[in-house]
Formats: C-alpha cells, sequence, structure tokens
C-alpha cells in the first residue's frame, strides 16, 4: 500500500496532535503516495509539550507539508508564516504547506466537506440551511454555507450564546446571508420549508451510537438533505431519522478523506487521479466495518 523503497530523497509528510494514535491520515496519505509513485512518507507525530518548536523543527527537517489535529488546529497559527483566507476567517487550520521560510496554514476540512457535499448532491446554494453545533467544526460549515450562498442559515446549539457569537461572525462576512441563532427548544419555531441540515456536533458519535442532538420529527420531515460530519458509525440515529422522514443523509467519510485528499493536492501541486481517491475511500470504508 505504500512507496516500495525508502531512500535519501524520500519526503516525509505528517500529523501533529495530542492523542494521535487513531489517526486515519497515514492510511490516507501512504495510500495516495504509493498508488501515485510518489517517493513520500507519511506518519503521526504526538506533539506533547512545545507545538511552536516542533514546526519550527519540522520546517529545518525539510518536512514537506504537516496535518494539525486536537487540540492544536488554532494555536497553531501563530507558528505559521502566513495563512489561506478561509481558514483565517474560520479561525482554523489542519494543513501546513512548505513555503519560503515556514509554512503556510490551509483549513482542508471546510474544502474537504465542500467537495464531499458537492460528490454527493448535498445543495446548499439559495436553500435554507439548519447547522447543528458551534464548535471549530460548526465554523468552517458556517463559512462554506455562507460561501456557497445559501438562502438563510439557522445555527442550533446547546449553549446558545456560541451560537449567536458564530452567527455574528458569518453575517458580518455574508451581508446578504440572513443568519439566526437559537437553541434546542427553539427549534421548533423554525419556518416550514425544505431545509438542507449540517450535524457537526460529536452527539451519536461511536460508541455513544443511541444518542441525537434533537428529536423533533416534525424538523426532520423539513430536512430533505443532510450530512452528519460523524463517520463512526457508518449511519448514525440522526442519519437514520432524516432518511425515516424521507430526506437524503451522508456521514462524513468523505469530508474526511477529501480533507486529506486535498491536503495531499497542496503539497505535491497534483490532482489526485479519480481511480486513486476511490481506493482511498474504500480502505477508509473498511476500517469501519464491524
Ligand atoms: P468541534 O471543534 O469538533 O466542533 P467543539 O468546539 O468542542 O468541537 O464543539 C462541539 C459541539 O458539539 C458544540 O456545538 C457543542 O455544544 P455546546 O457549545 O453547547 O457545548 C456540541 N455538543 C457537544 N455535546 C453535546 C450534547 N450532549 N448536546 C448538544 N450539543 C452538544
Amino acid at each position: 500500500m505504500m512507496i516500495e523503497k525508502i531512500d535519501g530523497s524520500t519526503r516525509l509528510c505528517g500529523v501533529i496532535g495530542n492523542p494521535i494514535a487513531h489517526t486515519f491520515s497515514p492510511l490516507i496519505h501512504n495510500t495516495i503516495a504509493g498508488k501515485c509513485g510518489q517517493n513520500l512518507v507519511y506518519t503521526a507525530f504526538n506533539v506533547k509539550d512545545n507545538l511552536d518548536l516542533a514546526i519550527k523543527g519540522a520546517y529545518d527537517l525539510n518536512i514537506l507539508g504537516m496535518n494539525v489535529t486536537v487540540p492544536y488546529k488554532s494555536a497553531v497559527i501563530k507558528s505559521l508564516v502566513s495563512i489561506d483566507k478561509a481558514a483565517e476567517i474560520i479561525g482554523a487550520v489542519n494543513t501546513l504547506v512548505r513555503t519560503e521560510g515556514g509554512y503556510k496554514g490551509y483549513n482542508t476540512d471546510y474544502i474537504g466537506l465542500q467537495r464531499a457535499m458537492l460528490e454527493d448532491n448535498i445543495k446548499v446554494e439559495d436553500k435554507p440551511v439548519i447547522l447543528f453545533g458551534a464548535g471549530g467544526a460548526a465554523r468552517a460549515a458556517a463559512y462554506l454555507v455562507g460561501s456557497l450562498r445559501a438562502k438563510e442559515l439557522f445555527i442550533v446549539n446547546r449553549t446558545k450564546h456560541r451560537a449567536v457569537e458564530l452567527g455574528n461572525d458569518i453575517s458580518k462576512l455574508f451581508d446578504k446571508l440572513s443568519v439566526k441563532a437559537l437553541n434546542y427548544d427553539e427549534l421548533s419555531n423554525i419556518p416550514e420549508q425544505k431545509y438542507t441540515a449540517i450535524q457537526t456536533t460529536n452527539v451519536g458519535m461511536w460508541p455513544d451510537t443511541d444518542k441525537v442532538v434533537f428529536d423533533d420529527k416534525k424538523i426532520y420531515g423539513m430536512i430533505d438533505m443532510a450530512v452528519d460530519i460523524i463517520f463512526n458509525p457508518e449511519e448514525t440515529m440522526f442519519m437514520k431519522n432524516v432518511k425515516n422522514n424521507g430526506g437524503i443523509a451522508v456521514n462524513g467519510l468523505k469530508m474526511l478523506l477529501y480533507q486529506g485528499i486535498s491536503a495531499y493536492e497542496l503539497w505535491n501541486d497534483i490532482d489526485v487521479p479519480e481511480n486513486v481517491v476511490n481506493q482511498v475511500y474504500e480502505l477508509l470504508k473498511k476500517e469501519f466495518e464491524h
């Protein structure tokens, strides 16, 4: 699956996080490198203490690119020489690209979600959208919803003030977008129409697979298409509820896939061929077969 021979010219990439042992990124990137015949190896780094030192050291070790995950997606920004506009607005970086003098930060979670939704026909343009959650992942999704020119955005969060804060930030960026912040009790008052929903909370993630952020059948009946960014289990309770009420729903595995594909493409300045993308996707799916 990975490259056949490691030699003096092998380029290194990796992911930084803490904890990091359960990451799927080495599987994604070593498979792409192997299939594309590129002399590149990808590994995981558990950074426990000094993030800034780790980034500077990685640069001096001539590491080509890095992914960054929990808990460093925001903290890493101060160690970069530049940052992509979308990543700056979202306030989170998951991909570092080697440039003159240091790394530039990107957010391929946002790009990955966009590619996943496009491929699975989860439409946002001119539609009312409900976003569940107001954390880091919701921030990337809200920015995507604004840039894809949704008609309206309802941000629903348990802690309402976080939804209000995210709503204010998004309204400033996209002045034509109508944004409303709600808590779950207020959700039943939203206007009756067909919504696209994006579920970004961790509620329903394995092992708590019987949990769901809300239970109102009337609301599920108004969701005609949805993405849950959870990928384990393959079908969350949220997705089941959407489907049982007549909508379509996809999980977050393609978002995971495409955040990786997009990072690989940024580092290597190539388009990963579709057949390789499909092979990586099949390998990821196998990881979750129980
Ligand atoms: P991430 O960066 O992965 O989005 P986060 O910033 O910790 O992680 O955000 C987690 C999101 O899941 C938040 O919107 C959180 O709601 P609060 O802001 O009210 O904490 C939401 N969440 C987590 N557990 C929840 C639960 N049991 N019920 C409803 N929402 C929950």
